[in-house]
């Protein structure tokens, strides 16, 4: 599963796209409100826990502590705890009470954080060590190539139908690793893939066309270096201690495919796409698109 323990103090991260990123994040929410929240059922208790201990988690605690230059806690006049986004002095309650909406905790994270958030229940919460787990609640702007409306409600295995070798390589590994996660504990993966048209909003079915086999090699003429990039997610995964939910979240990166090779590492990543293509899941390649830009952007990159 490639993944590693991470310190609490990294969990989440901010760099200097913040600020754009989160101008961004709430355009997406305006124009696609409907796309970038989901729930399954606003009136589940056991969803509303989870929402609200991620939204509590956060910014009654992990953000003012971790980051008390960007976020401030303070009391205001009716004695109710606040806190205060000092970049962009958007303010907010710092715990979720019954009064607000789990729909608006979402968006409040979405406005406020870089990263794009899954909450998962057990399928059955009186053997959560045992049992299966479904998505039940997002908010994610920057999906890459698929929709995270369609897989709210799904299993973990369902969520991951197209992700080739997931069944046979990955399900009753992931399956036994969610089912033992412990709180307190937090682990990282990170994956990769190349874009060469895409937006960070990249809410469609990207492997569909693929596996059709509907895609057409582009030439290096073709390859538009301001659209080409190496995308990549850091993946976090944790359990919340008292709903038993498990957050799965990611932080999106775009390296610029000219940087790469301005920096010397052109041979490096085409090779990685060489492997790709040679791997022990080939179908992996087609997957994430590699008929449509390997040559030209391996060409690129060896220039
Ligand atoms: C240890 C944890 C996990 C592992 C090892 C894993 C593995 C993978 C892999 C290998 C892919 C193919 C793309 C890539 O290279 O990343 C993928 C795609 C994906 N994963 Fe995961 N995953 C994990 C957790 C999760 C969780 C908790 C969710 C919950 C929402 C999730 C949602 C997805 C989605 C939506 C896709 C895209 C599927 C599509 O193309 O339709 N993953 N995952």
């Amino acid at each position: 599963m490639a993944i590693e323990n991470v310190d609490a103090n990294d969990l989440i991260l901010f760099d200097n796209t913040y600020v754009e990123r989160i101008s961004l994040r709430c355009s997406l929410l305006q124009q696609h409100r409907e796309d970038v929240i989901g729930v399954t059922d606003i009136s589940n208790t056991q969803i509303q826990t989870s929402i609200k201990e991620l939204y509590n988690y956060l910014f009654a605690y992990y953000l003012p502590t971790r980051y008390p230059s960007i976020f401030h806690t303070y009391q205001d006049e009716k004695r109710t705890a606040i806190t205060k986004n000092l970049i962009t002095n958007q303010t907010f309650p710092a715990a979720a009470d019954k009064s607000i909406p789990i729909q608006s905790a979402l968006e409040t994270i979405c406005q406020n954080i870089d990263e794009d958030f899954f909450i998962l229940l057990p399928d059955d919460p009186h053997n959560p060590e045992e049992t299966t787990y479904t998505l039940k609640s997002y908010s994610a702007c920057f999906p890459s190539g698929f929709k995270p409306i369609d897989k709210l409600g799904k299993k973990l295995a369902d969520i991951h139908g197209p992700v080739p070798g997931y069944k046979a390589k990955l399900q009753k590994s992931m399956d036994r690793f969610f089912a033992k996660l412990q709180p307190g504990r937090f682990v990282k993966r990170v994956n990769w893939g190349i874009t060469v048209d895409e937006e960070l909003y990249s809410n469609f079915d990207k492997s569909g066309p693929a596996f059709e086999g509907k895609l057409k090699a582009m030439t290096l003429e073709e390859l538009d270096l301001d659209k080409a990039f190496l995308r990549c997610e850091r993946q976090t995964l944790h359990r919340l201690p008292a709903s038993g939910a498990i957050v799965f979240a990611f932080h999106t990166y775009l390296y610029p495919i000219q940087d790469i090779r301005n920096e010397g590492l052109g041979e490096d990543l085409a090779c990685a796409i060489e492997g790709l293509q040679r791997g022990s899941t080939p179908e992996m390649f087609t997957y994430k698109n590699g008929e449509k830009w390997a040559d030209a952007v391996k060409e690129f990159l060896r220039i």
